[in-house]
């Protein structure tokens, strides 16, 4: 009785909101759903639904609860060391103006993080940055722009003073680095990808998406790079036989396009 009602569920999201919830792996999706459908006192998946689909609050927390928001800038430090210091001159030197994707960006932290660096070598008016998410309500967030300083831990003193302007607890980072970025909704499991790029940044949406699910979207990742182009991903998710996909492991969590 429980599956059958978490299932006509699944039917009833993918019909009301576009999402797939089939494709993200199911006992840790149903386990956070099943804790706030309980902590807003519905017995069943299908008396939450018909609530959800008449309350905005309601509506905007279930989305909010299947979107993981959690995000930093220079997260895993390392890798954006290697990425500033190895992956991005190698670019450069073939492509003067390379196209950068920020897939699931959440609150901007990621793609502010890649403008950071890129700062260093092109001149603003050369950085262009896609960014894109499921959820606009946390793409709204990275437009505004403000940051706790939690989040801020691993920016760069030099780059800290540079861009960003304290407010209270706050920062604020500055228009020119904002105005690099350009937000776009985009679900990864449902509409196609706008390629070629030469560097992809994904990190930590996949670890939520089932086998299945993954191994489509590698190939489209690889099918949207072009050959020598490269592939961030986050420190939980090593591809499987990358070569299945034409990518080769340079470094960890790196992948270029064959
Ligand atoms: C944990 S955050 C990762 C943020 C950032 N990439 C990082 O590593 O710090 C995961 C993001 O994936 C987004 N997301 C979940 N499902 C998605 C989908 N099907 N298409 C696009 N984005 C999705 C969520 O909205 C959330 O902002």
């Amino acid at each position: 009785m429980e599956d059958k009602d978490y299932l006509l569920f699944i039917d009833n999201v993918k019909k009301k909101f576009g999402i797939d919830l089939a494709l993200y792996k199911e006992a840790q999706m149903k386990r956070r759903l099943s804790s706030l459908r309980e902590k807003r006192g519905y017995k069943d998946f299908q008396s939450y639904i018909d609530a959800v689909s008449r309350d905005v609050e309601l509506k905007n927390e279930f989305l909010d609860r299947i979107t993981i928001n959690v995000s930093e800038f220079y997260r895993n430090p390392g890798r954006w060391q290697y990425l500033d210091q190895t992956i991005i001159p190698k670019l450069l030197e073939v492509n003067k103006r390379p196209r950068f994707w920020s897939a699931a960006c959440s609150t901007g932290e990621e793609p502010y993080t890649l403008a950071l660096i890129l700062s260093k070598y092109l001149r603003m008016d050369q950085i262009d940055i896609l960014a894109t998410d499921i959820d606009e309500n946390v793409m709204g967030k990275a437009q505004h722009g403000v940051y706790p300083d939690r989040v801020l831990k691993d920016v760069p003193k030099d780059l800290l003073h540079k861009y960003f302007t304290k407010e209270n607890t706050d920062y604020r980072i500055a228009n020119e680095i904002k105005s690099r970025v350009t937000y776009k909704k985009h679900n990864l499991l449902a509409e196609p990808f706008n390629g070629p790029f030469d560097l992809i940044i994904c990190r930590n949406v996949m670890i939520y998406f089932t086998d299945d699910a993954k191994d489509q979207l590698y190939n489209k990742f690889s099918q949207a790079l072009r050959p020598g182009g490269y592939f961030f991903v986050g420190s939980t998710e090593q591809i499987f036989q990358p070569q299945k996909y034409q990518l080769e492991p340079i470094a960890p969590f790196f992948y270029r396009k064959i």
